[in-house]
């Protein structure tokens, strides 16, 4: 028989037993998170090898073209992060269930291979991603691309519109008037071949032949008029338009859209048009920048094989894509890019438009001079954070209570656009 003490204490062990058990299977879950480092400098390092390497197809939020990877930690086992980041079609061949799972559910998108990574690398690309996981920024996912769609001082006139309105108003007059003329003139000859008509009416009837009309003085002089005003307008226009090539949307060697990669898939302009916020020109990407992506994803949903195989041959070939440029300023005019861009801070939107809806790329803006200089009249200077403005907009402000304008700042001498 056991002593009354005993009997007390079997339930309190097995309690205890229970609760080291329950301890142990939630530490086990959150052993892994704690694996990862959170100090500031792998951080760091994990940010820009994620930057340089992931970010064109991972958000940690949002996904994009492979899966957001908040918390993957959580979910994968870090060997398995580490195979899967250095040669995931390897894992995925050899049938590993999650690796297969997670393949398919991203439209068997093939991810790029990272076998020149070392483990501590890749795990500071985890401490990054727990970093952002844990501290989401609140805005994170809203896309620049809404940031400025309008272009500045100008309004698009949706002149193809109005024109189509005159035309279609000409038409209906110029039947209005046939109308008119032929029932005027079936009433006029059946009036004079009737006998019974006064002196006074056969008169009345006669002036108002239609012929008669026609022939007065005040119709030439109306007919005239219009016409050279018609005439006038078609030149001035097109005097006016010569060299401007608004809404100029050549077709390229290969369909690439700016709406599947820009829009749908949220690629940072900056990754193809690398030179755009460091220099003068924004560049177009070579084939191989293509390849990064399409060493792997080599068929589309609206083209199959066609176009991505065009990328193929081009480097086979060692023959450059001929992209047909569409913006060109003539030869006498300077515009820099990372004057505008990384100075300035003017969203792209701003002067070439909802390029992430495009899928063939437009022409937005004018680029005329006076697009330029109006532009430069009516923005403000970005000098906030920029020490080289301090003192400048301390002497504009002792000047004027107006804001401090590019204008202000010499933006309209011909000698900072012109050569
Ligand atoms: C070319 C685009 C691309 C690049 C670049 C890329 N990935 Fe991926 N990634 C994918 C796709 C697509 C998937 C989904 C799995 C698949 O389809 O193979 C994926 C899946 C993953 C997964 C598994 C996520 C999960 O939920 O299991 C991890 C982890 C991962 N990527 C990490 C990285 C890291 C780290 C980098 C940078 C070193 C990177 N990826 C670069 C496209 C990419
Ligand atoms: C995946 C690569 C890629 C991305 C991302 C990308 N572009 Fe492009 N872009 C191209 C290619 C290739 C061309 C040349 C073919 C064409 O005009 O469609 C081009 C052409 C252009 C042109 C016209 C250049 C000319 O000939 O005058 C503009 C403007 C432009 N891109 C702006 C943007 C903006 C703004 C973004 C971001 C919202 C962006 N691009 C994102 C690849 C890219
Ligand atoms: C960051 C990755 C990435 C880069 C870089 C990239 N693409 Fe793509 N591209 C994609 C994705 C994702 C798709 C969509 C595939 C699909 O339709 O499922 C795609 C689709 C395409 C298609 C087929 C569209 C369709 O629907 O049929 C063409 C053509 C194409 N890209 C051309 C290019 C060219 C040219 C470049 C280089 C200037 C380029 N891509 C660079 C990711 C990329
Ligand atoms: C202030 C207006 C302005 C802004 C902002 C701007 N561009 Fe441009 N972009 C132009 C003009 C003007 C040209 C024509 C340049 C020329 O012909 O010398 C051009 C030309 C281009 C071209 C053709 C190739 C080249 O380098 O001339 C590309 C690509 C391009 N821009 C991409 C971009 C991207 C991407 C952004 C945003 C990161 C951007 N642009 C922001 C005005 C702008
Ligand atoms: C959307 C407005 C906008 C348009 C359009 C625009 N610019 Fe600018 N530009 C700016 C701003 C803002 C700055 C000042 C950037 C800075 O230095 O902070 C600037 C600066 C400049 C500068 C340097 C001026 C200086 O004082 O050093 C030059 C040169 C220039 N632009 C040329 C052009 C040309 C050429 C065009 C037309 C093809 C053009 N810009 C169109 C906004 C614009
Ligand atoms: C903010 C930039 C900017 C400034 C400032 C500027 N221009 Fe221009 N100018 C341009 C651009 C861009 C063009 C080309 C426009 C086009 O092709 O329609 C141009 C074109 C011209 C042309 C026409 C050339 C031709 O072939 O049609 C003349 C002339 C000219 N500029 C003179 C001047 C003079 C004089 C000044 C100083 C009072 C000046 N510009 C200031 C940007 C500028």
């Amino acid at each position: 028989m056991l002593p009354k003490q005993a009997v007390k204490r079997i339930p309190l062990s097995f309690v205890l037993l229970i609760s080291l058990l329950l301890t142990l299977a939630v530490q086990k879950s959150f052993a892994q998170a704690s694996e990862v480092p959170t100090d500031a400098e792998t951080i760091a390092a994990g940010e820009k090898l994620f930057t340089q390497n992931c970010k064109v197809c991972h958000n940690v939020q949002t996904k994009l073209i492979g899966p957001a990877l908040a918390g993957v930690y959580d979910r994968r086992e870090l060997p398995w992060i580490y195979a899967f980041v250095k040669n995931s079609t390897k894992l995925i061949e050899s049938g590993d269930e999650q690796a297969v799972a997670v393949f398919n559910e991203n439209n068997q998108i093939q991810m790029t291979a990272f076998d020149f990574f070392s483990d501590e690398e890749i795990l500071s690309i985890v401490a990054y991603i727990k970093d952002q996981t844990d501290n989401a920024p609140v805005a994170e996912a809203a896309p620049a691309a809404t940031a400025a769609a309008t272009p500045a001082g100008q309004e698009e006139l949706p002149s193809s519109y109005l024109n189509a309105i005159i035309i279609g108003a000409a038409v209906i007059l110029v039947l209005l008037l046939v109308v008119l003329f032929m029932i005027v003139s079936t009433l006029s000859k059946y009036l004079r071949q009737r006998d019974d008509l006064s002196e006074e009416d056969r008169e009345f009837v006669e002036t108002r032949n239609p012929m008669a009309i026609i022939r007065s003085k005040a119709f030439i002089g109306i007919v005239v008029a219009v016409v050279t005003a018609v005439v006038a307008k078609g030149t001035i226009d097109a005097l006016y338009s010569i060299g401007v090539q608004q809404g100029y949307a050549p077709k390229q060697p290969i369909a690439y859209s700016h709406k599947i990669h820009a829009g749908d898939y949220q690629i940072d302009c900056n990754y193809c048009h690398t030179g755009v916020t460091k220099s003068k020109n924004a560049n177009i990407p070579s084939p191989n920048i293509c390849l990064n992506c399409h060493n792997s994803i080599t068929k589309g949903t609206n083209t199959g094989t066609v176009e991505i195989d065009k990328i193929f041959a081009a480097v086979e070939n060692n023959k450059p894509i001929e992209w047909v440029r569409v913006h060109n300023l003539p030869d006498l005019a300077y515009f820099n890019h990372s004057q505008h861009v990384a100075v300035g801070k003017i969203a792209c939107q701003t002067c070439h438009g909802p390029i992430e809806e495009m899928e063939v790329v437009r022409q937005y803006a004018n680029l005329t001079m006076g697009w330029c200089v109006n532009c430069h009249r009516d923005t403000e200077l970005n000098t906030k954070g920029n020490g080289y403005y301090d003192r400048l907009v301390e002497l504009h402000e002792q000047e004027s209570d107006q804001p401090f304008t590019v204008e202000d700042n010499g933006g309209l001498e011909c000698a900072k656009c012109h050569y």
